[in-house]
């Protein structure tokens, strides 16, 4: 049976996991999708445009995660056409849909420069957005949002302003922007009649995506999620998956480390031992995998593979505290899988591990009965050939991430070098 995958749920996963990274402004990329689609309607855009809109507003800040930075900023115009530019160089080296690459692409390009209507209104409804101080009340801020837009309005499209007062001018609009609650409801409403499937294989590229944004984050995680899901498929491949399951396994892989966005990079990056608290903040990580792959019951399998990869058969793992029970022969093969990558793949503080120790580990842990002992056999009696497969995975994700940071370190010194800083939105 072929089954489908909605791209709208996948994409609200992963627009759940980019707002976890900031405390300042969660929920940015939802409340920017919520005006898009506003103005959206009022412009009369049909169905596929809209889909376009949505999505993209959804995932138009994703340039960010490269740059070490956080929403607050992003207020000038040349970080802020940068980190476009890192979003659309992502999207469209990975096989992304390219025309929602080309909107996130100028999704802060004024309207002199910028051909591309739907960016436009992005642009409108992100700087709309940004002008929302969650601390005092919103209808008291329409006053000052109607001024610096109507100051600026040689940056966004005359037909969007056409219809801009009329919209911030309704309270109840403005009261919805900052509701999390009507936002979704709006947005699930609207997709729920919609066609916008995904089959498995095209699952697999948009997690390969969500991973490069996950691991990217590191230098230390940079290729670990692409090792995970060389490794676990092989594994599930010596217990006969049908290619259906692998290819399950494998979008999981990718997505395991999702709920890593909330992670700062200073803890993803410590050399030394996490203390407590950093330690803590880590482990949250899985539970966030679970929440943000919480969009459809359609993904819920996948999801609990990603999601329990640190469950123990003994009851000691988290976050959920599953035991052996509840882990079923796919989330286990995950748990072995992930600890195997871990250990063996290199750091940059750090050699992976040698053959000997690795057994070692893994048989101990499957000895005091934290992970699956079948399993750990399974994988010691075909530790050469797996391993192969993970370190050729890990080469050449490891190659693209370094590419990639030199791309984007070129192209920032350009801008930085270019553009002279503004100070419209301060
Ligand atoms: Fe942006
Ligand atoms: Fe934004
Ligand atoms: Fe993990």
């Amino acid at each position: 049976m072929k089954e489908n995958y909605n791209f709208y749920n996948i994409i609200k996963s992963l627009s759940y996991a980019m707002d976890l990274i900031s405390k300042t402004l969660v929920g940015h990329h939802k409340r920017v999708a919520y005006v898009s689609y506003r103005f959206g309607l009022k412009l009369g855009l049909d169905i596929k445009e809209m889909k376009k809109l949505i999505a993209a507003s959804l995932l138009h800040d994703l340039g960010i995660f490269y740059l070490d930075q956080e929403y607050q900023d992003l207020n000038s115009d040349d970080e802020n056409n940068f980190h476009a530019e890192v979003g659309y160089k992502l999207l469209e080296q990975n096989y992304f849909d390219p025309e929602i690459a080309d909107i996130i692409r100028y999704h802060h390009h004024d309207y002199s420069n910028n051909q591309n209507q739907l960016s436009n209104i992005i642009h409108l409804a992100d700087r709309i957005v940004v002008l929302i101080s969650d601390g005092k009340s919103v209808l008291n801020q329409v006053n000052h949002i109607k001024k610096v837009i109507e100051n600026n309005k040689e940056q966004f499209c005359p037909e969007c302003l056409k219809l801009f007062p009329e919209l911030i001018e309704n309270e109840a609009f403005c009261l919805d922007i900052i509701s999390e609650k009507v936002i979704s409801k709006e947005l699930d409403n609207f997709f729920e009649d919609i066609d916008w499937k995904l089959d498995l294989d095209e699952l697999i590229n948009v997690s390969k995506l969500i991973s490069h944004i996950t691991d990217f984050r590191s230098p230390f995680t940079a290729a670990h999620s692409q090792g995970l899901a060389a490794v676990a498929p092989a594994l599930a491949e010596k217990y006969n998956y049908s290619k259906r399951e692998c290819k399950e396994i494998k979008a999981a892989a990718y997505l395991h480390d999702i709920g890593k966005l909330m992670v700062p990079t200073e803890i993803l990056n410590k050399k030394g031992k996490p203390t407590k608290k950093e330690w803590n903040i880590l482990r949250s990580h899985t539970y966030y995998t679970y929440q943000a792959l919480s969009t459809s019951p359609k993904l819920d399998k996948i999801r609990n593979m990603a999601a329990y990869h640190h469950e123990k058969l003994d009851g000691t793992g988290y976050p959920f505290q599953l035991d052996k029970k509840d882990l079923n022969l796919s989330e286990r093969i995950m748990a072995v899988a992930d600890i195997f990558t871990a250990i063996t793949e290199d750091r940059p503080y750090r050699k992976g591990m040698k053959k000997n120790k690795v057994e070692k580990i893994l048989t101990e842990m499957s000895l005091s009965n934290k992970i699956d002992k079948d399993i750990v056999a399974t994988l010691l009696e075909n530790y050469n050939e797996i391993n192969q497969l993970r370190i050729e995975k890990q080469k050449n994700a490891s190659d693209y991430y370094q590419d990639f940071r030199e791309k984007i370190n070129e192209k920032r010194l350009f801008y930085l070098l270019k553009e002279t800083s503004n100070e419209l939105y301060k």
